[in-house]
């Protein structure tokens, strides 16, 4: 735990918040809040000045009472004075105080109910066609601040009762149930008190009101679940409540630690900075990824709420029972809600088999993601605000998630859940750090996980196995080299190296060995000379890559083509081979024939590997090598040809679930190298949907970008036309995302005036910018437009930082 020396932006510990009685009352006309809290405090030393965290609020009064609140003499704070860069307010009481229990530091405050979905913020949605406000809360990281003067620190864990007073006709709801209600004679508003909640960390407190409606259910164990919309899309929230009915008991059962609240809320929020946010007993989430529609929903969408749902309920135990003690180790909550989401999901959903689809999106993208030179390590140094912000990103979730699958696979699942057990119930309602989580998994395993955990969460990047044949004939061996892998193809100084699970399946072996490799280089016994085919890393549980010799690898190659390797072993195989080339330690054309050994592949997850490979190149060639650009479509069309056949456009009754997503994946991607039929089709299916409304949510997306790409300010406008009338955020995104398609320089205009028009969200401007910056033909006009407006979108998004 970094102290005052190590982190001058700590607080100090000589003031320690026991409880806190908030009461708060949003002004939803002006934007506005009034607040007082009354802190019960512990002094272990003497004081004379107390410093909390406050950000954009005003304290209007502070007083410290001495003894009982009734009987107590009152000091009132001398001077408060605000530090606006440690983001506090400081409390001088000119004169030095015991040290001991003070049961009430009062506080009268007033803040705004600002736009930037951090904080204390306004949210807006739409009854009956006439515009309404709520408030919502959005704390992590360091956000709590802006609500209510606080020790706003993860470690700085304390118990909470919350009171809203807010209008009669809204609902207002917090992390506990309502335990007092009553309406405020000669005003229009009630009062609503919420039951005491356990130590808890600030960040995880939340309050929402609004006009809201809801379905409810009780889980297995009897915890009440309720899922909340603004009014007329509470049935949306339908297959959200099926998925936390079957996830809470089945994490509750894993876990082996109940549920710790008495409900559970989720609330769908029309204004929503990131996915959603594991408040605990009331997870906030974004529309998208908590609601279906049962017509207009595609399964995309139900997989992503299913996820999203998961994730935010495994945190539930991971991050808000046992908390990080510092934002340094935030992969603890959001590495393993990351690693935990997926198994509640694969148990309720197996046919979505989410265990593929995590190799290609976790794994993948967290190996694309470290090898870059400026990747971090998943324990990262971090201070202030900015810092901890930054850290968000996909080292501290994808990464994080994969080394423990790693390390999972290396203990032994027992071991693994035995080891969180131990470690969640010795911290539960308190704080850990990643050493306290390997001496539990070492204390149970009697491995040494600390060591080699240590080489992927305290330093960046990951190896590349270069693996050859042992020269002796007699005894069958390989000889395996690490080195870091970097996309830029160049080296590391410091020559870093990592303990490395290894595995090795080869053909005429039954099961793969394993193998702990600690050195740079190594020489690995095999049981028999594999007489076809030889792989590194089966099932892709180890974080590195591996460069065959040229005749493994024309062995692999092979294997390959005849379909012996599963789908998945494939993808890893393929996903190195494109990385290689981009660090140019591998000729293009050696990537180009791997992709044409896979064209009788059928699997999903595959072509979604081949798609982004192919994609990779195009990219880089798309427009500016136009000529090149023009043969890499070709190149695409052929290769993607035969399964765009077999799939068809038309849903069939035998079709899977990962069926549906390669057939909207396929014809995206023909779309995408301009094949005429698809192009075709593609209009007159859009023609058709702008006549009768139908057209199945699974072919959307690929449509309406297919229809961009190819299209004017006619299919512009009708674009334009299907966004302002869905009323499903869902379709509203799908659009959003085909506006970026388009190709000419006027239409790429239009794009950006619509992002920042008051018709998009601020929460959704982003997808326009990020898609823009995708498309070859819009790139260098993006990059221009974020440039120029800098300060509005600063202005917009950077929530006063
Ligand atoms: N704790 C995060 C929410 C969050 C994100 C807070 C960024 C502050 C900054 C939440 O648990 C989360 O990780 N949400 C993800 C979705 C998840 C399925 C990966 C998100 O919002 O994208
Ligand atoms: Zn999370």
């Amino acid at each position: 735990m970094p102290d005052q020396k190590s982190n001058p932006y700590l607080l100090s510990r000589d003031i320690a918040p026991v409880l806190y009685n908030i009461e708060l009352e949003p002004d939803l006309e002006n934007f506005t809040f009034k607040g007082n809290e009354y802190i019960s405090i512990q002094a272990p030393r003497p004081f004379s000045k107390i410093e909390l965290h406050a950000l954009e609020i005003t304290v209007t009064r502070a007083c410290l009472v001495r003894g009982p609140l009734d009987s107590g003499s009152r000091l009132e704070a001398h001077h408060v004075t605000y530090n606006e860069k440690r983001e506090t307010v400081i409390l001088d009481f000119g004169e030095t105080l015991k040290p001991g229990q003070y049961p009430t530091l009062y506080l009268e405050f007033s803040g705004v109910l600002n736009d930037k979905m951090h904080g204390f913020y306004r949210t807006s949605y739409e009854v009956a066609g006439q515009k309404k406000w709520g408030a919502a809360t959005q704390f992590e990281a360091t956000d709590a601040r802006r609500a209510f003067p606080c020790w706003d620190e993860p470690a700085r864990k304390a118990r909470f009762k919350i009171s809203l007073k807010v209008p009669r006709h809204l609902t207002a709801l917090s992390n506990m149930p309502v335990i007092e209600e009553g309406f405020l004679p000669a005003t229009a508003l009630k009062r609503l008190v919420f039951d005491i909640t356990p130590v808890m960390s600030t960040y995880l407190v939340a309050f929402v009101v609004a006009e809201l409606e809801y379905i409810e259910a009780q889980d297995k164990n009897g915890v009440g679940v309720r899922i909340y919309t603004t009014p007329g899309k509470k049935e949306q929230g339908r297959f959200a409540l099926g998925v936390a009915l079957h996830t809470l008991p089945y994490f509750a059962d894993w876990f082996g630690i109940p549920y710790s609240l008495p409900k559970c809320d989720m609330a769908a929020l029309p204004d929503f900075a990131s996915g959603a946010m594991e408040n605990w007993g009331l997870v906030t989430y974004r529309e998208t990824a908590l609601l279906v529609d049962p017509v207009n929903s595609s399964a995309a969408a139900r997989q992503r709420v299913a996820e999203v749902v998961a994730h935010e309920l495994a945190h539930q135990w991971f991050g808000n029972l046992v908390t990080m003690k510092w934002w340094t180790d935030l992969w603890l909550n959001e590495g393993f809600a990351s690693y935990m989401g997926p198994k509640a999901v694969a148990h309720q959903f197996p046919e979505w088999e989410v265990w593929s689809q995590y190799i290609g999106h976790e794994f993948l993208g967290a190996l694309h993601a470290d090898s870059l030179r400026n990747t971090h390590a998943i324990e990262i140094d971090v201070q202030n605000p900015h810092e901890i912000r930054e850290i968000f990103d996909s080292i501290t979730y994808a990464k994080g998630s994969v080394v423990n699958r790693m390390l999972e696979h290396y203990l032994g699942e027992e071991a693994f859940r035995e080891g969180l057990n131990l470690y969640l119930k010795r911290f539960e309602y308190g704080n850990a750090s990643t050493q306290d989580l390997w001496h539990a998994l070492e204390e149970v395993s009697g491995k040494p996980v600390k060591a080699i955990m240590a080489s992927y969460t305290r330093q960046g990047g990951y190896p590349v196995i270069s693996v050859s044949e042992g020269k002796n004939q007699n005894t069958p061996s390989l000889i395996l080299e690490q080195k870091r892998f970097l996309f830029d193809g160049s080296g590391d100084k410091k020559n870093p190296h990592w303990k490395i699970p290894v595995g090795v399946a080869a053909s005429g072996l039954k099961k793969p060995i394993y193998r702990l490799m600690q050195k740079r280089k190594e020489t690995v016994a095999l049981p028999t000379r594999p007489n076809k085919w030889l792989k590194l890393n089966p099932g892709s549980s180890g974080f590195f890559r591996t460069a065959y010799s040229p005749k493994l690898f024309s062995n692999l190659l092979e294997a390959m083509s005849r379909g012996i390797l599963a789908p998945e072993e494939s993808l890893g195989v393929l996903d190195d081979a494109f990385a290689l080339v981009r660090a140019g330690h591998l000729r293009t054309s050696a990537g180009l024939s791997l992709l044409e050994s896979l064209d009788k592949e059928t699997d999903y997850n595959l072509w979604a590997g081949i798609s982004g490979s192919v994609g990779s190149l195009e990219m880089l060639f798309g427009s500016t090598h136009s000529a090149l650009g023009t043969k890499i479509s070709a190149f695409g069309r052929e290769l993607f040809s035969p399964i765009a056949k077999k799939l068809g456009w038309n849903a069939k009754a035998s079709d899977t679930h990962l069926d549906i997503l390669l057939r909207s994946l396929v014809l995206a991607n023909m779309g995408a190298f301009d094949d005429r039929d698809t192009i075709e089709e593609a209009r007159l299916r859009f023609n058709q949907f702008i006549k009768t409304d139908q057209m199945p949510p699974d072919l959307r997306g690929a449509v309406y970008s297919i229809v961009a790409r190819h299209g004017g300010a006619k299919e512009f406008d009708r674009l334009l036309n299907v966004y302002t009338s869905a009323g499903l955020q869902e379709e509203k995104v799908r659009v959003l995302r085909a506006m970026t398609r388009f190709r000419t320089p006027e239409l790429v205009r239009r794009a950006h005036r619509f992002a920042l028009s008051g018709e998009v969200r601020a929460q959704d401007t982003f997808i326009i910018l990020a898609g823009l910056g995708s498309n070859a033909f819009a790139r260098e006009a993006n990059w221009k437009f974020v440039k120029s407006n800098w300060s509005t979108l600063v202005d917009r998004f950077a929530g006063g930082l």
